[in-house]
């Protein structure tokens, strides 16, 4: 569906955005594989979401949905059944990732696959680790599907992260959790920590590095989950907001887990009048209200540390610098080319379209120059992201500027046209 959007002048109001995405796929996981009854409150009930829900249910345990509250019905550590059919894994990487480590200690064959975005997205940064534990996994061409079978001898390992993906991490964690002896898993960069906290795993920093540890002994019990809005959503009003003329609004209950407030702290360092209040930590997870005005913003250099806590947001963070004086660039991000689409692509093809200056770089780019054509269409390269980032800027522009294949958007926020309308003034 193509979509087109007007010119936005202003924005007020308050929204509550849906729950976090990272945090809402380890909710169904963990209280899957708990014995007992878990609730999940403001779980994002999305594509990508469902994907991880109806792949539990496939493997034999119950789950209820009502509004945004889900009640899952754990069948405790051997208590996942061989599924009939191969577990779809729609457009979910994280899906995919950390239920591979699952079910990689399950006594019982499964098949991933997916749509063809996820299909050619990199797997061998989990079938690597997975196979050191001696996990009986194969994918054609390190791509799905994926052939999970059971393995005669799982085993803990200690593991360095090649990369910066809290994805990997998580994967081999959760695989940990099948095991007596100690997983150990070594990060050097600062990925977000929503599986260590969840599942309360201990941690060690060690200079520059973290050790993170998983056993049998963290197995995760039957609780209840209140699931903060997602901060990755909320980036994109965020922006909407500082960049129209006398706008204000409110975001409640956004998550604060400082390993993904990055994208404020950038914001914030570009001049944004951004505030939180009513701050407080639930389930280890720190959330709060932001309050955003419109601000004049500025761009600044993005420090390579700070990629992997960014790495969802660049896009929309790019909007905002095409705006903001002086040239945005960003380097040291070449994951992006790894994500639903290959976002440094999708966004230099898109921006050279408005006639900006793009210098792409292998793990980047380099944006200036002015806009010259403003009445362009977008091509979303079905990835939800980079649809809304485009939303977004096309607002601002407000020269009828559309998008193709704008549906994407329910990967991760199928109610993202009405949260818009909600506050256009
Ligand atoms: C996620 C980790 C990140 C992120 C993705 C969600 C997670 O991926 O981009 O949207 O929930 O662990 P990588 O681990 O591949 O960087």
């Amino acid at each position: 569906m193509i979509r087109q959007f007007n010119k936005i002048e202003s924005v007020k109001g308050t929204l509550i955005l849906p729950g976090d995405k990272s945090i809402s796929h380890r909710a169904v996981m963990l209280s899957s594989i708990a014995d007992g009854e878990s609730k999940i409150y403001n779980c994002l009930l999305s594509e990508d979401v469902l994907a991880t829900i109806n792949a539990f249910r496939e493997l034999g345990i119950k789950i209820d949905i009502e509004d945004n509250n889900i009640t899952v019905w754990g069948n405790g550590f051997s208590g996942l059944t061989e599924p009939a059919n191969n577990l779809f894994m729609g457009n979910s990487g994280t899906t995919t990732r950390l239920i591979a480590g699952i079910l990689a200690a399950q006594n019982f064959q499964t098949v991933l696959t997916g749509d063809k975005s996820l299909s050619s997205r990199p797997i061998k940064r989990i079938i690597t680790p997975l196979r050191q534990m001696h996990a009986n996994i194969s994918g054609e061409n390190n791509c799905l599907p994926l052939t999970i079978k059971p393995s005669e001898s799982l085993r803990s390992i200690q593991y360095k992260l090649p990369l910066a993906s809290a994805q990997v991490k998580s994967c081999i964690l959760l695989a940990g959790l099948y095991l007596d002896e100690e997983t150990v898993v070594v990060e050097n960069f600062i990925t977000r920590d929503h599986t260590e906290r969840m599942l309360g795993l201990k941690v060690v920093e060690d200079g520059d590095s973290k050790k993170i540890y998983s056993s049998i002994n963290y197995f995760p019990s039957a609780t209840e989950y209140f699931i903060p809005s997602d901060i990755s959503t909320s980036a994109f009003f965020m922006v909407l907001a500082l960049l129209t003329k006398n706008s204000e609004i409110t975001l409640k209950n956004i998550s604060l887990n400082e390993t993904r407030t990055g994208v404020i702290d950038i914001l914030v360092a570009m001049g944004a009048n951004i505030e939180s209040e009513n701050v407080e930590t639930i389930n280890g997870e720190q959330r709060g209200d932001l309050i955003i005005k419109s601000s004049d913003l500025i761009n600044v250099e993005i420090p390579e540390e700070l990629v992997p806590n960014i790495i969802d947001e660049i896009p929309i963070l790019t909007i905002a610098g095409i705006f903001g004086e002086g040239h945005f660039e960003i380097k040291n991000a070449k994951e992006l080319r790894t994500k639903e689409s290959d976002r440094i692509n999708s966004i230099c093809r898109n921006l050279e379209k408005l006639g900006l200056d793009i210098e792409e770089y292998d793990d980047g780019y380099l944006i200036s120059g002015e806009i010259k054509n403003k009445n362009v269409s977008f091509n979303s390269f079905g990835d939800h992201r980079i649809a809304m980032s485009f939303a977004i800027l096309s607002s601002i522009v407000g020269c009828g500027c559309s998008i193709e294949n704008f549906d994407c958007v329910n990967v991760s926020n199928p109610n993202f046209i009405d949260q818009l309308n909600s506050i256009v003034v």
